[in-house]
C-alpha cells in the first residue's frame, strides 16, 4: 500500500493513491485528462483562463495545513486525486453489513446501486461550474473574483475525485460514465445535468452568494452521508472533499453577511430605519433585505428538492446496502440498521400538512434532509446576530418546507412560506411576495458592476474581515495585468 499521507507531484496527476503503480488506472486518467481540460477551458470561468489567480492547492491530507497558497492560472492547476488516510481495522458502520470490514474492492451484488451514486454527486461537480462561468466579468472584487475561481477549482477537483473512483473500480463502465460527465451541461434542452438546481441559472453574484450558502450544502450533506460509507475508498475521498466544501459555504456565508452589513450601514447613513421602503433603500445602492429573504426562499426551496422524495426505497437500498450513510452516521446512537425503527415525515393528506411514522429505512432522505434544515437555520443565526446589533427590525427565516417544490409530496400543492395551503389564484397573487420578481432581479443585475482595483469593492457589499491567508486589504488577488 503507497503511503497515503504523502503527495505525489511529480506526474501529471498529483495523487496520494500510488497512481504510478497502478498502470491501467494511470492510462485511463491520462487519456480522459485532455477532455477534462478542454471541458474547463471551454466551459469554466469564461475571459479569466490566462491571468494568474491567488489560489490554494492541497499538499496534504492531514487536518492540519493541507493547503498551499500561490499564483496559477487555472487551466495549470493541479488537480489531484486525494484521499483522507485510511483508518486501520475500519468496518462497515451501518446497515446489513455491519460489522463486517469495510469493502476495498467494490461488493458485486452492489456495483450498479454505487455507480448510480459516483455519478450522480460527480454530475453535480461540474454542473456547478457550468453555472457559474460568466460570474468573473461582475465580480465586486477581485477578493470575490478569487474566491468564486477557487470554489470552481475544486468541484473540478471534486469530479476528478468521483472520475478515479469510476475508473478504478468499474473498468469499462466507468470510462463510460467518466466521458459522459464531460457531455453533459448545465441547463442544455437535450444533455441536462441530472438534478434540477443544477440547470438552473445562476445570473448574479447574490445568486451565487446564495447558491453557495444552500447548496453548497446540500454538497456537505451528501459528502457526509457518503463518508460513512462501508465501500472504503469513496468513503475516505468524501472526507477529503469536505474539508474542501467548508470554504465554498464560507464564501456563501461570509457574502451574505458582507451584503446585509453594507444595507444596514447604507440605511442609517441616509436615516432610513424602515427595511420595507424598498425604493429609497435601492436608491441608496444597496440591496434591500426583503429582496434578500425572497432570494433565501428561492434557493431553500430549490435546494430542498435535491434529496429527493421524503419516501424513498432507493435511500432505504443505500443504506441497507451499507453504501450511503446518515449525516455522521458515527455520532448517531442507536443500532445503525434501523429494521424496526420509525420516522416522522411531513405529508400532504387531503389538503393539509401532516406529520405521518414511517418506518425509518424508507425515510431517510427525510431525514437527510431535516439535518440541512437545521444545519441551514445555523448559519442563518449569524445572518440574523448582525442585523440584531445593527438595530434594524428585520431577521432572515427559513421557508417553510413545503414552500415552492418540484419534487417529493408537495409537488402538487401550492404554499406560502408559513406552510399555509394556497389555491393557484392565491399563488399567482402573491408569489411575488415570496420569491424574486423580474423587478427584483434586474435590479439586482443593474448593481453587477466589476470593480477591479485591488482594496476596493462594489457598493453594495462591504469588505471581508480578513484577507485570504492573511493577504493585506489592498492585495491583488487576481492579476489581469500581466
Ligand atoms: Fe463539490
Ligand atoms: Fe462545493
Amino acid at each position: 500500500m503507497p503511503d497515503s499521507t504523502v503527495i505525489d507531484y511529480d506526474g501529471l496527476i498529483p495523487n496520494n493513491v500510488g497512481l504510478n503503480e497502478d498502470l491501467r488506472v494511470r492510462k485511463a486518467l491520462e487519456t480522459w485528462h485532455p477532455g477534462y481540460i478542454d471541458w474547463w477551458k471551454s466551459m469554466g470561468p469564461e475571459g479569466f483562463q490566462d491571468f494568474p489567480v491567488f489560489l490554494r492547492t492541497a499538499i496534504g491530507v492531514g487536518s492540519d495545513g493541507w493547503a498551499k497558497y500561490g499564483f496559477v492560472k487555472m487551466p495549470d492547476y493541479r488537480w489531484g486525486i486525494l484521499l483522507a488516510p485510511a483508518v486501520e481495522g475500519r468496518t462497515i458502520p451501518f446497515g446489513a453489513h455491519k460489522g463486517e470490514p469495510a469493502w476495498q474492492e467494490v461488493p458485486g451484488e452492489y456495483r450498479a446501486m454505487l455507480r448510480r451514486l459516483l455519478v450522480i454527486q460527480g454530475d453535480t461537480e461540474p454542473a456547478s461550474v457550468e453555472q457559474q462561468r460568466h460570474l468573473g466579468s461582475t465580480a465586486p472584487s477581485l477578493y470575490d473574483m478569487r474566491n468564486l475561481f477557487q470554489v470552481n477549482v475544486e468541484e473540478g477537483r471534486h469530479l476528478w475525485a468521483m472520475v478515479y473512483l469510476l475508473q478504478k473500480y468499474f473498468g469499462r463502465d466507468g470510462r463510460e460514465e467518466a466521458d459522459d460527465l464531460l457531455r453533459r451541461r448545465s441547463g442544455h434542452q437535450d444533455t441536462p445535468r441530472m438534478l434540477g438546481a443544477f440547470n438552473e441559472n445562476t445570473p448574479d453574484w447574490l445568486s451565487f452568494f446564495m447558491f453557495t450558502f444552500f447548496t453548497d450544502r446540500d454538497g456537505k450533506m451528501q459528502l457526509g452521508a457518503l463518508a460513512q460509507s462501508g465501500f472504503d475508498p469513496l468513503s475516505r475521498t468524501c472526507r477529503f472533499m469536505l474539508t474542501e466544501e467548508a470554504h465554498h459555504m464560507f464564501v456563501g456565508e461570509s457574502g451574505i453577511t458582507r451584503v446585509i452589513q453594507r444595507t444596514v450601514e447604507a440605511m442609517k447613513a441616509a436615516g432610513i430605519d424602515d427595511p420595507y421602503e424598498i425604493e429609497r433603500i435601492r436608491a441608496l445602492g444597496v440591496i434591500d433585505l426583503p429582496t434578500l429573504q425572497k432570494k433565501a426562499n428561492l434557493h431553500f426551496s430549490l435546494t430542498l428538492d435535491l434529496f429527493g422524495n421524503e419516501i424513498s426505497t432507493n435511500a432505504a437500498n443505500a443504506f441497507n446496502s451499507g453504501l450511503k450513510g446518515r449525516y455522521r452516521e458515527d455520532k448517531i446512537e442507536d443500532d445503525h440498521q434501523l429494521t424496526s425503527s420509525f420516522y416522522p415525515v411531513l405529508r400532504q393528506r387531503d389538503g393539509a400538512i401532516i406529520n405521518e411514522d414511517v418506518p425509518e429505512l424508507s425515510a431517510l432522505n427525510m431525514r437527510l434532509r431535516d439535518d440541512y434544515v437545521v444545519d441551514a437555520n445555523d448559519g442563518l443565526t449569524r445572518w440574523n446576530r448582525l442585523l440584531k446589533t445593527s438595530g434594524v427590525n428585520f431577521q432572515i427565516t427559513l421557508p417553510h418546507v413545503a414552500f415552492n417544490r418540484r419534487i417529493g409530496e408537495f409537488n402538487a400543492i401550492h404554499t406560502d412560506t408559513q406552510g399555509n395551503i394556497l389555491t393557484n389564484e392565491a399563488w399567482e397573487a402573491t408569489k411575488e411576495t415570496m420569491l424574486p420578481s423580474t423587478a427584483d432581479n434586474e435590479f439586482i443585475i443593474s448593481l453587477m458592476q466589476p470593480v477591479r482595483e485591488p482594496g476596493q469593492y462594489a457598493g453594495w457589499i462591504a469588505p471581508p474581515r480578513y484577507g485570504i491567508d492573511n493577504m493585506p486589504g489592498d492585495f491583488e488577488y487576481v492579476r489581469m495585468t500581466s
